[in-house]
């Protein structure tokens, strides 16, 4: 899958999922663009991307920002001149209570960087997707359609509404030739839960899923690198799972 000659932003790339995305990106020759609030791990990225022989522009910023996330395509566009695909990745997970006294800020920091960041991202983006008839991959969850675990209402709902918004993306610019797809993993070995304070959690959902594994950032990648690429080219609106059959149990 060669992406030589394409531009390609990735939110949260400093970490997870979004690092091993942009990694395998530059790997297939594309001029990528690294998103993170985090000084040094986007310098370690960059790094790694640097060992593929292509330096990418690195953008502090943090997505829940208006003011920081109108940075990321205007940038983009200064700096290689054009945009081929959309990654928005960038997300944060909480645990949360409807009853707890701070649910509400849960609540509106997790819809600010899980789904309010991507609506401005992409809207910002759209009219250079049209100019090179690219596409949005946005990274969503099992989550968005399973409800069995309590207490993480704000993420799940963040990601549902991420969904049909893709949805509406995909019917919306697929008259200009650009696509947009979904992928929904179920649990990944990331930081993302030492971050919740559940570091535990995740190798405990080994057991809840078909194939008995929980999966790697890498894995992830593989298809979003997939959906971005000419081989998906009759693939829109898509929710792709990557979840070990999680949504079979
Ligand atoms: N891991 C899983 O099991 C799993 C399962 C389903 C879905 N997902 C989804 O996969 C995506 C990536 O998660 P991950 O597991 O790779 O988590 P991660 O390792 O914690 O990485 C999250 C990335 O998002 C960035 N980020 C968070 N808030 C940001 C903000 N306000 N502005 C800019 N960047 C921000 C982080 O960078 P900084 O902290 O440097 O800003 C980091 O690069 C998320 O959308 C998540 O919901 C993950």
């Amino acid at each position: 899958m060669s992406f030589a000659s394409k531009v390609v932003i990735v939110t949260g790339a400093s970490d997870g999922i979004g690092a091993a995305t942009a990694i395998k990106f530059t790997k297939e020759g594309a001029d990528v663009t690294l998103v993170g609030r985090t000084e040094d791990k986007l310098a370690k990225v960059a790094a790694e991307c640097a060992k593929h022989g292509k330096n990418p522009l690195v953008i502090k910023a943090d997505v829940s920002k208006d003011e920081e996330a109108k940075t990321i395509v205007a940038r983009t566009i200064q700096t290689f001149g054009k945009l081929d695909v959309l990654v928005n990745n960038a997300g944060i997970f909480f645990l949360d209570d409807i009853m707890k006294p701070n649910f509400m800020e849960t609540f509106d920091s997790t819809m600010n960087t899980n789904m309010r960041a991507v609506a401005l991202i992409t809207h910002l983006a759209a009219p250079h997707l049209v100019e090179t008839k690219g596409n949005v991959v946005n990274v969503s969850s099992i989550g968005a359609t399973m409800v069995k675990y309590p207490n993480f209402v704000s993420y799940k709902t963040s990601k549902a509404a991420l969904n049909h918004f893709t949805r509406s993306l995909a019917l919306e610019l697929a008259p200009h030739g650009v696509r947009a797809n979904l992928v929904s993993p179920g649990p990944v070995y990331t930081d993302i839960f030492n971050k919740a304070g559940l570091a535990d959690f995740v190798s405990d959902l080994k057991t809840e899923t078909a194939l008995k594994r929980v999966g790697e950032p890498d894995e992830i990648a593989d298809v979003i690198l997939f959906l971005a690429s000419e081989k998906a080219r009759s693939v829109t609106g898509s929710d792709y799972l990557s979840d070990n059959g999680s949504l079979l149990m």
